[in-house]
């Protein structure tokens, strides 16, 4: 099982504070059955430092392999950093290995022009992956914007552990569900920011998922099968 979202990495963004904490991220999400994580920090903007990406993940990657697990190189790119970056530059930031990027849209917003940016990312060869289109409202009531998504060929990665989340009326969980009920979502992530992320993952997982949604396809990460 590949985790595709993961922000493992300590020290680079808002997820694991420091070596600790990746290492118990790496132990929860190996119970939780993952094999294989691409490590997916923040880009927000262009000219990202990758320095101390780079040096959280020399460190990390021995601990993860005596676990049982893959790290791998990846990002999670906001689509806001393209006000200051070519596609050509974005694809940068694609999962190391690979022409797929997992693409985050600016803030709970989608760009009116997210659909030609996509079509310019896939003249470049990339395949799509759209972050957690749980957390942009505006899909809930627009249903033909997802419809558009998954007929221009982007895959839909889904924050699962939305799915624990109490209330009746919870928005995000309405749509998540409506999304695996009607067979939209490609992929089933962690987004984890912490070891207990992996924890309710592993549950949601058991409840809501199944293998196929966290296993490589033809098109997205099919570069990873060993
Ligand atoms: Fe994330």
């Amino acid at each position: 099982m590949i985790d595709i979202h993961s922000h493992i990495l300590f020290g680079v963004d808002d997820g694991a504070k420091d070596y600790e904490e990746s290492v118990k991220m790496l132990k929860e999400a190996r119970k939780a059955g993952f094999d294989t994580i691409i490590a997916t920090p923040h880009v927000k903007r262009a000219h990202f430092d990758k320095s101390a990406v780079k040096e959280s993940m020399g460190r990390l990657r021995p601990v993860a392999e005596s676990i049982g697990i893959n790290l791998i190189q990846g990002y999670e790119y906001n689509i806001s950093a393209l006000a200051d970056d070519s596609i050509e530059g974005a694809m940068e930031y694609c999962t190391e290995g690979t022409k797929t990027i997992l693409l985050e849209m600016n803030g709970t917003q989608i760009v009116s022009n997210w659909e030609r940016i996509v079509i310019h990312f896939q003249r470049e060869g990339a395949d799509i992956i759209i972050a957690h289109p749980e957390r942009y409202p505006i899909l809930y009531s627009n249903h033909d914007i997802v419809s558009r998504m998954l007929e221009v060929g982007c895959k839909l990665q889904v924050d699962l552990a939305v799915m624990l989340q109490r209330g009746l009326f919870n928005k995000e969980k309405t749509f998540v569900k409506s999304l695996l009920r009607n067979n939209c979502v490609r992929w089933a992530a962690s987004d984890a920011h912490n070891a207990e992320d992996y924890k309710y993952f592993a549950e949601a997982f058991r409840k809501y998922a199944d293998q196929s949604m966290c296993t490589a396809s033809r098109n997205s990460y099919s570069e990873l099968i060993k």
